[in-house]
């Protein structure tokens, strides 16, 4: 059967790192076919490893661009250190960190290659912007998105059942982020076929995720597409009852 993902993105959440410790030994492994996975920020992965069950990934929400596991790059993270602190994979691409700190296909390709050589996986995350979708440009603002993904190819190997695999997508249009609007269930299968024709021409294989607005009633629709691998949670997965269903739904 094949694998399905649930991941929560954290982001700047939650505030203290005692409400981390409760949220985090709240969450269980994902069942049936689901993984379940979640990146909280930096400074709590260490305490966030501690109280997770077995079974749940653990990710960071960014990477040093810079492949260098020490260095003069104040503010950054390297991909070693990721690693020392139980991180398994990270997210990169993600729109808040596209459009907040300016970064760029290049930047972004610096930090897949980092995180590949520090040995994490990556969520890579695309999505057009609200603009772009009405002005009916969503495809190939997410086929140039992809090209970054194009170069790692040969690095990219299949899946092993039960290991997080080396790259997800995450489609997530950002204008579904935090808003509580989703594209159709036709419009986001649309997305995601074409994403995957995409990616086979690229010899890439990666399972395909949706983010935007994920809860634990359409997680319920979201699953019945063959062409939807698992979901990006970002609100509804710092609810542990609500995540829990939405893993339960992709199980
Ligand atoms: O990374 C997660 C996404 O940005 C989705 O966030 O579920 O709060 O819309 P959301």
């Amino acid at each position: 059967m094949k694998a399905s993902y649930v991941i929560g993105n954290w982001k700047l959440n939650p505030a203290t790192l005692g409400d981390v410790q409760a949220l985090a030994s709240a969450l269980t492994a994902g069942t049936g076919r689901c993984q379940v996975g979640v990146a909280p920020s930096f400074v709590h992965l260490s305490a966030a490893k501690a109280a997770l069950s077995a079974g749940i990934w653990l990710g960071a929400q960014d990477i040093a661009h810079k492949s260098t596991q020490t260095g003069a790059f104040t503010g950054d993270v390297s991909g070693a250190q990721l690693a020392d602190a139980g991180a398994q994979f990270v997210i990169v691409g993600h729109s808040e960190r596209r459009a907040y700190h300016g970064e760029s296909d290049a930047v972004l390709a610096q930090k897949i290659t980092h995180a590949f050589a520090s040995g994490l996986s990556v969520v890579f995350c695309i999505g057009e912007t609200k603009d772009e979708y009405q002005a009916g440009k969503t495809l190939d603002v997410l086929a140039a998105q992809l090209q970054v993904v194009a170069d790692f190819a040969s690095q990219i190997t299949a899946d092993t059942d039960g290991a997080l695999p080396k790259l997800l997508i995450a489609y997530e249009p950002v204008w579904a982020i935090g808003t509580g609007l989703t594209p159709t269930f036709a419009e986001v299968e649309a997305v995601h076929r074409f994403i995957s024709e995409t990616l086979a021409a690229m010899q890439v294989f990666s399972p395909i995720l949706y983010g935007g607005s994920v809860n634990d009633t359409n997680a319920e629709t979201f699953v019945k597409s063959p062409l939807i691998d698992g979901v990006l949670v970002g609100g509804a997965s710092l609810k542990a009852d609500s995540f829990a269903r939405i893993a339960a739904a992709f199980a």
